[in-house]
Formats: structure tokens, sequence, C-alpha cells
């Protein structure tokens, strides 16, 4: 099955979660824009739902698609969000933000009573950090963050390295910050540098989510599994 087709069933399977009259948050990346569009069908067909979208990325599809949009000023609580990961372990500890919109994203997520991730089989792993680690910093004192960062991880026993998204030209985010990401292989104690990544003020925040995920929808050849967390 091709990498498309198991991200529209992982979208498909998820909106099985999605009932009359929620207030829902809407994940920015390919994954998660297969569920605005399977969503959009559904509002078409009556379903009514408002969304809080995680990107101006994912705000321009709903908008395109007729999926009605409110903000957490208006709607400060909401009933679930539905978003794609780069990464997921058995915890359901996850790593976001290779779209960029990690802020937005857990912002959405922790307003919301429970999150449910989509994705294929590929994203999920034993142990965390394949993936390079996003992590969202303010671009006065880049030089000074990155350095406390690599010091951080080294202290954890996490090295690798730390690289500006886009370079010369900088990725820039939806809140104006740039993004870091870290090539650290491995990350055996998310919490650990989560609480590190957080101490360092610099960092917006950083693409670990921690206890956020309380289902994941994972899409495989074979069919589609559900997963709970083992642990959280
Ligand atoms: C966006 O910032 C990310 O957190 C995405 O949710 C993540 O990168 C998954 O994207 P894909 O569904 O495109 O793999």
């Amino acid at each position: 099955m091709d990498p498309r087709t198991l991200k529209i069933e992982a979208a498909r399977a998820a909106l099985a979660y999605v009932a009359d009259g929620m207030k829902i948050g809407i994940g920015t990346g390919s994954t998660a824009e297969e569920f605005v569009r399977l969503l959009a069908e559904k509002v078409k067909g009556g379903l009514r739902v408002v969304g809080v979208p995680t990107s101006e990325r994912t705000a321009a599809l709903c908008r395109e698609l007729g999926v009605k949009l409110t903000t957490l000023d208006d709607e400060p609580s909401l009933d679930l969000t539905v978003d794609g990961a780069d990464e997921v372990d058995a915890d359901l500890t996850l790593i976001k933000g290779g779209g960029g919109a990690l802020l937005r994203e857990k912002i959405v997520a922790a307003a919301s009573g429970a999150m449910i991730v989509i994705a294929d089989g590929s994203k999920v792993v034993d142990t965390l950090g394949r993936f390079s680690l996003p992590i969202e910093v303010n671009r006065f004192g880049l030089g000074a963050t990155r350095l406390a960062v690599q010091r951080a991880a080294e202290k954890l026993g996490v090295r690798g390295q730390i690289i500006l998204r886009g370079g010369e030209n900088p990725f820039v985010t939806d809140g104006g910050h740039f993004i870091l990401d870290a090539s650290f292989g491995r990350i055996p104690d998310a919490r650990a540098l989560s609480a590190a990544l957080h101490a360092i003020p610099g960092v917006v925040e950083h693409g670990l989510f921690i206890g956020l995920a309380k289902r994941a929808v994972i899409a495989f050849s074979d069919g589609v599994r559900q997963m709970t967390p083992a642990r959280n």
C-alpha cells in the first residue's frame, strides 16, 4: 500500500471519534491534511463541528474546504485533537514538529480533552530519536541557545548535530521563531530531556509530546491498529 493510502486509512479510522457538536483541534502535516479532507466531506453531509487549526497552513485548507474554524480565545477547551506525528513510541510519547507547527500543536493538544495521533506504521519506534527533534527557539541569542541545548543534552548522555532549519534562509514558524533540528539518534529519557530543554530561556518549546496522546490510530499495510499508552 502506498504511503498516502495509509495516511488516508488512519485519518478515516480517527473520524469515528469525532461526534456531532464537537470542538476539535486540527493538526498539521500530510496525514492531518487527509483528515481535514475527510472531515470536510462529513461536514458537507451535515456533521456540525468547529475546529482550531494548529497552523496557518491547516487553517487555509479548512477554509478552502468549508470546515468552520474558531480560536482558543473563543473556545479555550476542546473535546478532541487529531494530529499526525513524526515518531510514536509504546507510551505514545511523540516527536512532532517536522512540519514546524509544534508550538501551536502542543498548545492545542494541551487544551483538548484527548489527543488522537494518526500515522502510518513507519512512525512507530521502540526508542524515540531516529527522527531529528525539532526545538523552537527565540531568534535572539540563537548561538547561545544552541550551545545550551547541546550542553543540556550532553549532560543526559544525548549527543548529535544540532542545525538551524533552513540554514542561510531560516525557516520561520507561525509564531515568528526559528527551529533547531537535533539529530540525537536515541532519546532514552524523554521526560528528562524535556525538562532540561524547558529550563533553557531561549527555548520556546520542543517537539517531545509526553502524556498528551491518549490513542494512536496507526495504518499498516495489513490494516489499522489502535494503540493506547503502555505506561503514561
Ligand atoms: C507538524 O509540525 C508535525 O508535527 C506533523 O504532525 C508531523 O510532522 C507529521 O507530519 P506528516 O503527517 O506529514 O508525516
